[in-house]
């Protein structure tokens, strides 16, 4: 079937940082209980930004960066893209589309946004990988990308402290070779305890039941880990990094006890740029790569999950 390689990352973030001080003076919060409960200190609101300006800035920063490290790539030769989001600036037409037009894939290539929430970027993934198997172009260009802050009630201080604004990309690519990635997802509809209303709803905001997914997100994260793992038997030993969806260090930290003198593999970032949702995988892929920590060989391990509820892992070769 063919393995996907990660090509190269981008990312983009509004200009705009807002501090955990900058919060508290919007809702009855400090910089103390949300770093505390959650680890995060900061995060970036959009102004001028949109979802979709953010899509399109970070898919052109990993274009960029794949045109200069590989010299078969070229823009035409991608036949899909994929953008998991939850705020794209219209119903319709997709943000996915408008990357196409930006990038000026005018009809050469297959578009759409994805949603399944916080696990978007690993369902991409995997529809990504699925996909090219079909298609003659074996480039793809993977997004998330969010603009929560406009699905924030800045009444409700137990939500609105946790969410910022970004977008990730990834150029991935089908290769015919023996290596690594296995993905799986799942799904179990649940509209009560992470929900938030759509398309002609007034005022519709994030609504979650905190404990509840906390709960959910701690079982979802070790069981995708140790099936990932099984399936393609390897075990913790083999691997390089565990990149969770970043929606809060306590929910890492209370994960990465259960795999004892693996705990620093488990890769956190949440502190930067608080939860960002579909975006915080890649977000975190490009921070590992940029920073030259993901090197040739290595193998990671990635788990999304969230609203849906969704959850959805894999297993890649660098
Ligand atoms: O990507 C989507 C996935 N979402 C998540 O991963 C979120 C998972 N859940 C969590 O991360 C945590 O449940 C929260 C961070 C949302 C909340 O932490 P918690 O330790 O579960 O707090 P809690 O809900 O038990 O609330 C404890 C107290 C309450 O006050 P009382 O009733 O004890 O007086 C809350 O009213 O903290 C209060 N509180 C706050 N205080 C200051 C809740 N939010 C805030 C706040 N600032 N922002």
């Amino acid at each position: 079937m063919g393995i996907l390689k990660f090509v190269a990352t981008g990312k983009a973030l509004p200009k705009k940082i807002v501090t955990n001080d900058d919060i508290s003076k919007i809702v009855d919060t400090s910089d103390e209980w949300i770093e505390t409960r959650t680890g995060i200190k900061k995060r970036y609101f959009c102004e001028e930004e949109s979802c979709n300006s953010l899509a399109i800035e970070a898919a052109k920063e990993a274009i960029n960066r794949a045109l200069q490290k590989d010299s078969e790539f070229d823009v035409l030769k991608i036949g899909l893209i994929i953008v998991a989001t939850t705020s794209g600036n219209y119903a319709f037409p997709s943000t996915a589309c408008m990357v196409g037009k930006a990038l000026g894939l005018k009809g050469s290539v297959m578009a759409y946004d994805l949603s399944a929430a916080c696990s978007g970027f690993m369902y991409a993934l995997q529809n990504a990988k699925a996909l090219l198997n079909e298609m003659d172009k074996k480039y793809a260009l993977i997004i998330g990308s969010e603009e929560l802050s406009k699905l924030l009630d800045f009444n409700d201080r137990t939500t609105c402290v946790l969410f910022g604004d970004g977008a990730a990309a990834t150029l991935v690519k089908l290769e015919d070779r023996e290596g690594i990635s296995y993905i799986s997802s799942f799904s179990d509809g649940n509209d009560e305890d992470l929900v938030c209303e759509g398309v002609g709803e007034e005022n519709s905001s994030i609504k979650m039941k905190g404990q509840a997914v906390f709960k959910f997100a701690v079982k979802a994260i070790k069981q995708s880990v140790d099936e990932v793992l099984l399936k393609t038997g390897l075990d913790m030993e083999d691997i390089d990094y565990v990149v969770c969806h970043q929606a809060n260090a306590r929910i890492i930290d209370f994960v990465k006890k259960t795999y004892e003198g693996h705990e620093e593999k488990f890769y956190q970032n949440v502190g930067e740029y608080a939860n960002t949702s579909a975006a915080s995988i890649g977000l975190a892929l490009d921070d590992l790569f940029e920073s030259g920590k993901l090197k040739k060989g290595m193998k990671i391990v990635c788990v999304g999950f969230g609203a849906g509820l969704t959850w959805s892992a894999g297993v890649f070769e660098i």
